[in-house]
Parts: C-alpha cells; sequence; structure tokens
C-alpha cells in the first residue's frame, strides 16, 4: 500500500542517494517444515505404522463423512484448517520464511531472491506454477485444475527505507526495509499452499496462488494481468496487514476501500525578462498561481461532496532569481478519489485548469499524469459479493468478534488493477500489539508486526479459496 508522506519520501530519497544497491543473498535454506509430516499427516500416520501403504492412506482421507468432505462447510472444516495452520513447526516455518524475507528486502522487480526462495517452497510441497510473470512474480496452482478458478494475492516487494527497529532479524540491506509488511503477505501465501495442499483432495476447483513483484512502485499488478496472471480467474481476494487492528482482527468493507491515486506535473511557459520591467515578460508565475487557486475550485465546487476527493499542489517552482521573471514555473501535485468516474473527472480537469488559466496570462502549458511510469492507480473498490465472502469466512473461522466493518482510506493500492478486471475483495489482516509494540504506520522506519497474524492469515486466506470454490462453483 502507497501512504504517501513527503517525510518518508525524503528518507527514501536520502538513502537512494547515499546508499545505492547492496545485493545481500539468501545464504542458507530456511528450515522448512516436514513435508511428509505436517503436509501429509495422515501419510504420517501411516508410515509410523510401518505397515500400511501410501495409498491406503489416500483412502483413508477419502473416506469420512460429507462434513470432513467439507462439501458444506462447517466447524469441523474451519477447525482442521485451523489445525494445520497452528501446528508449531507450521507457525515456526511461517516465520523462519517471514524472518528471512524481511532481512533480505528487495525493491520493486528487484525480488530475484524472494521469488526464489517461494519458488523453492513451492517446489517442496509439490505445487507447480508459472514462472516468471512481470520479470519476478509466480503464478502457482492447486487443486483439480478445472473451474472454477478462484485467485489469491500476495506482493513481494520492499521499500527504500532504512529500518530503524534493533531486532534480531532487522534487514541486512542498508536503506531497504520490508516496511510495509509485504514479508508478511508472502508467508501468509506460502503459508494457505500448504493448508490447501494438505486438502487438495477436497477443492472443488484451483486455486491460483500469485506472488505479484512491484506494488509500491511499478504497477506490477498490470504486469502480472498482461502476462496472464488472471486467465480463467473469476474472482481474486487478497489482504494486507494493518497496525491499525489488534493482531488477527480482520477488516473489510462493501465498495470502496481504497481511493486511486495519481500525481501530475504541469510546466507553465511565458516569457522571462527583468522583474523590473514586467511589461516586457509574459509571465508564468502569475498563470501559475491562478491555477493553483483554480485547482482548489474543482474539489469544493464541482464535486459532490458525498464523494470524497482531494486534489493537493505539493510543488511550485519558478527558479531562484529574485529580478528575474522566469520562462517557465513548474507545478506538481496529487489527486484522489473513490470511484473510477471521480477519479478521471480529476485528471481531466486538472489538465484543463491548468492550460486554460495558462492561455488566460497570455502563457501555455503542459500536464504530465506520468502514465508510461506507471504512477497511476486506479481506486480498490471491493465487490459486494466478494466482500461478504470475506466476512463469511472470517467470522466463522476466527469468530464474530473477530470481523471489522472500516472505514475508506485515502491510500492506494495497485491491488485496483485486478479488481477492475474481475470481482474482488481486499482486506486487512491486524498485526497490531501494544506489548511488541507494533504500533506503527507502514512506510514508517519503525514498522513491525506481531508474526502471531501469520499461522491466522494462511488459514484464512486458505479458507477464502476453498470455501469460494465450494460456495460459488
Ligand atoms: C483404495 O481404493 C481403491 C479404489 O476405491 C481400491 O481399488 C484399492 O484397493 C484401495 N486400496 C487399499 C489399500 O485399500
Ligand atoms: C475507468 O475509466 C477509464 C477512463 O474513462 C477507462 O479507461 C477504464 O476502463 C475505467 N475502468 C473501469 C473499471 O470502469
Ligand atoms: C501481544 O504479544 C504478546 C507477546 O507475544 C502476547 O503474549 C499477547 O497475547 C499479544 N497480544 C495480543 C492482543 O495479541
Ligand atoms: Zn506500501
Ligand atoms: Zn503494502
Amino acid at each position: 500500500m502507497k501512504i504517501r508522506n513527503s517525510f518518508f519520501f525524503s528518507v527514501i530519497l536520502i538513502f537512494l542517494i547515499v546508499i545505492g544497491d547492496s545485493a545481500v543473498a539468501f545464504a542458507e535454506p530456511i528450515p522448512s517444515a516436514a513435508y511428509d509430516g505436517v503436509l501429509f499427516p495422515d501419510r504420517r500416520c501411516c508410515n509410523r505404522e510401518g505397515k500400511e501403504t501410501v495409498s491406503a492412506c489416500k483412502n483413508a482421507t477419502r473416506r469420512g463423512s460429507a462434513a470432513a468432505e467439507c462439501e458444506v462447510w462447517s466447524e469441523a472444516c474451519s477447525e482442521a484448517v485451523l489445525k494445520v495452520a497452528r501446528r508449531e513447526e507450521t507457525v515456526e516455518w511461517l516465520k523462519g520464511i517471514r524472518r528471512k524475507i524481511h532481512e533480505n528486502p528487495e525493491l520493486a522487480f528487484e525480488e530475484i531472491e524472494t521469488s526464489r526462495l517461494i519458488r523453492e517452497e513451492l517446489d517442496l510441497m509439490e505445487v507447480s506454477y508459472q514462472y516468471p510473470l512481470a520479470k519476478t512474480g509466480i503464478r502457482a496452482t492447486i487443486g483439480t485444475g478445472g473451474p472454477p478458478f478462484v485467485a489469491l494475492r500476495a506482493d513481494m516487494d520492499a521499500l527504500p527505507i532504512q529500518e530503524a527497529v534493533e531486532w534480531e532479524y532487522k534487514s541486512k540491506v542498508a536503506g531497504k526495509m520490508h516496511a510495509c509488511g509485504h514479508d508478511a503477505h508472502v508467508a501468509m501465501l506460502i503459508g494457505a499452499a500448504k493448508i490447501l495442499k494438505t486438502r487438495e483432495h477436497l477443492l472443488k476447483g484451483t486455486v491460483i496462488l500469485l506472488f505479484q513483484p512491484a506494488e509500491e512502485a511499478g504497477n506490477g499488478a498490470k504486469r502480472m494481468m498482461q502476462d496472464g496472471a488472471l486467465k480463467d480467474v473469476e474472482a481474486i481476494f487478497a489482504a494486507h496487514v494493518s497496525h491499525e487492528h489488534p493482531t488477527g482482527i480482520i477488516g473489510s468493507r462493501p465498495g470502496p476501500l481504497l481511493a486511486g491515486c495519481g500525481f501530475f506535473r504541469a510546466v507553465t511557459s511565458g516569457k522571462k525578462a527583468l522583474a523590473g520591467n514586467p511589461h516586457h515578460s509574459v509571465d508564468p508565475v502569475l498563470a501559475a498561481s491562478a491555477a493553483v487557486i483554480s485547482l482548489q475550485g474543482i474539489v469544493s465546487r464541482e464535486s459532490n461532496p458525498l464523494d470524497s476527493q482531494v486534489v493537493s499542489v505539493t510543488r511550485f517552482d519558478g527558479g531562484n532569481n529574485l529580478d528575474m521573471i522566469p520562462d517557465t514555473v513548474v507545478l506538481g501535485g496529487t489527486f484522489r478519489a473513490f470511484s473510477n468516474t471521480s477519479f478521471y473527472q480529476l485528471l481531466e480537469r486538472i489538465e484543463q485548469v491548468i492550460v486554460e488559466q495558462a492561455s488566460v496570462y497570455r502563457c501555455s502549458a503542459e500536464v504530465d499524469f506520468f502514465e508510461k511510469e506507471y504512477t497511476i492507480y486506479p481506486p480498490t473498490v471491493n465487490d459486494d459479493r466478494m466482500y461478504e465472502h470475506v466476512k463469511k469466512v472470517a467470522i466463522d473461522l476466527l469468530g464474530e468478534k473477530k470481523f471489522r466493518v472500516v472505514q475508506p482510506m485515502m491510500g492506494a493500492e495497485d491491488f485496483s488493477f485486478y479488481s477492475e478486471a474481475v470481482p474482488s475483495a481486499f482486506f486487512y489482516i491486524g498485526v497490531r500489539n501494544e506489548t511488541l509494540g507494533s504500533t506503527h504506520t507502514g512506510h514508517s522506519p519503525y514498522f513491525m508486526i506481531d508474526e502471531d497474524v501469520l499461522p491466522i492469515g494462511a488459514a484464512t486466506h486458505a479458507t477464502i479459496a476453498e470455501r469460494y470454490l465450494i460456495e460459488h462453483g
């Protein structure tokens, strides 16, 4: 998620300039949970007996009642999922994965070692996948291989921020940090893969696991889609850790959840002259100033007050010669909205206002929205049915008190590209724990999580997918 903040941008810039790149590879493999034991408890049980064959064990798991088979979701099914997730080996393994990724953060489209680690875990679980999508992305498949297809997504990239938390698994890469919790997202999705793999014979369709690069910068989701991430997919879900909710609380809402986010840069051009002779100039400072004032009228006068929107001018640059009217002035800023229509209306009106105000003062102007640099993020809008699905899963799995309806936020997410294409729901999962001190917002150098979230997140992801296949197939 993007939380725009000029302080952090300055931190980012400083580190980009001062430190540069230094790659640290994942030195040793993560101790994986014993796959024969944890993934296939029935098989271990049989092997321990020492007298039955693997096929007999498989038969054993296939027998049993409709309830155990989870053709209709029951408390027993939730318990079965939670049991796998909460096993001590599973929890330690999930923490190990998350810590390994946390120590070795990689920025957008550079998630080489993170992606390798994920593929190694998938290989161990005998989960098949397509690689690469969008340079470092992975599309893994669990289930029948046939329809329906439901997708779960995790983002893999870190941020150019210097970690300020002192702990055993602190980032080993100067100036880079998993300050948005994407390390936890990856661990939770690998955990979901493990749970789903133990239950593969119960799946009534196919679960697609998407490990995506470049959420923070570069529209990784859009590139994943261009490489076929959503082929056959009829619904998609994703989580984001949140410091606003206590550990393991799930939060979401129907409809708009996160804002669309765009940036603009406008160059207003006139004619330079000595400031003592303004009549020899065509003054872009006056023209750009008029534009700044008029831009404030878009949200306050043209948009519905019940439809939250923002236009902020954050840059005004006419050089630094106090005795000279400059040739050009550069304006810049950002805009947010919660509906696609409002978002693109803002974009259109920002351009019109700047260009037309320039012409009032005999100047010209050009506005750039950085479309080519992939900095436009549409609003993230939850489908009502998919939201209801997440809510039901969370309540049945974790309890009535573990679900919250949340307010929309002005942050942005590139999950919005998937949500434009297929019905989807995005939800938060709490990592706030006052005792541990995990109370800092994402993109803070003090950001940290309560790792107890990992098994809960893995179980929630897995159940969202398994139940989707049963109930929407
Ligand atoms: C397992 O089930 C299959 C098909 O129902 C059957 O042919 C086979 O004999 C069973 N194996 C054992 C060891 O029970
Ligand atoms: C959002 O609006 C833009 C511009 O009008 C359009 O290209 C895009 O398809 C729209 N997306 C959705 C989901 O309606
Ligand atoms: C916070 O973390 C501590 C230490 O792990 C744990 O004992 C406690 O239950 C946690 N609190 C919550 C609200 O999860
Ligand atoms: Zn972020
Ligand atoms: Zn994020």
